[in-house]
């Protein structure tokens, strides 16, 4: 019995992925629900459920407080109303970084049950022996290095990096890490644009840039904030539609209906079938 569905498209794997080092751009967004998934699956390489969840979705204050079961949840919904992309779920804070053994249980936990392709964690200085330990034994992930979201306790706050010269081979020996220890792509963030381009030199598989010039061999934006749907956005972000505001006058219009009784009208309305 064949377990391919005939005529469905095929999933982009690691391997494509990897693939594209230096060639077509790779095009990659958030996603953390079924609907938003549906919609950008075929438009998109990868999709990656980022615990970026926490703040866009769970209104947190920063992405320490993002558990297991939260990725695990989003990771399930977005695997069940996508085809095509490759997806990638990332590992929150507090679930790699004390032992490789217990990275490689969350790890194996999140690729069982949500059925993505591969994981995603931030390469800070000690996390290579954990990334080749996971590759090692199977479980494909993606590096992300430069700005780090989940170290914001003890960097005090988001900062971008590469703007001061002694900060490159910092950045640099972190993502030669990953790529030593086997990840498949790197997710660059909010790093300076010659430092970007020098760490896409340096490392022979993908990077994925994000707030990191166009110096990548991909991009990757918070889904929500390319739409618009917040008042603010990074200044790397662009804006490609005001969801905000067709949301408002949306439910303005709706509340206005509701409270002149002009919503429900007929055609909105189930009515009794006519005695024959
Ligand atoms: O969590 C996330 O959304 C991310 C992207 C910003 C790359 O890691």
């Amino acid at each position: 019995m064949s377990s391919h569905t005939p005529g469905a498209a095929a999933r982009l794997t690691v391997r494509d992925v990897r693939g594209r080092k230096g060639g077509e751009p790779l095009v990659c967004l958030t996603a953390y629900t079924a609907p938003i998934a549906e919609i950008l699956d075929p438009l998109c390489d990868v999709l990656l459920v980022g615990d970026s969840v926490g703040m866009v979705l769970h209104g947190l204050p920063n992405t320490v407080g993002v558990t297991l079961e939260m990725m695990i949840l989003h990771g399930q919904a977005v695997m069940r109303a996508s085809r095509r992309a490759l997806v990638v779920v990332d590992m929150p804070f507090g679930s790699y970084e004390a032992g490789h053994e217990t990275a490689y249980a969350n790890a194996t936990r999140i690729l069982k049950e949500t059925g993505a392709q591969a994981v995603k964690v931030e390469s800070g200085p000690t996390v290579g022996e954990t990334i080749a330990y996971l590759t090692g034994r199977g479980v494909p992930v993606m590096g992300h290095v430069g700005l780090r979201p989940q170290a914001v306790l003890g960097e005090g706050a988001f900062r971008a990096k590469g703007k001061r010269p002694e900060e490159y081979a910092c950045v640099i020996a972190e993502a030669k890490a990953a790529e030593a220890a086997g990840a498949f792509a790197i997710v660059v963030e909010g790093v300076a644009e010659p430092l970007a381009r020098e760490i896409t030199v340096a490392v022979k598989v993908p990077t994925i840039g994000i707030g990191a010039s166009a110096g990548c061999d991909g991009q990757i934006l918070v889904t929500d904030d390319m739409l618009g749907l917040f008042d603010w956005a990074p200044r790397f972000v662009r804006r490609y539609a005001e969801l905000r505001s067709e949301i408002t006058r949306a439910v303005t219009d709706y509340a206005r209906d509701v409270r002149a009784r002009e919503f429900p009208a007929a055609p909105e309305t189930y009515f009794a079938k006519a005695e024959v």
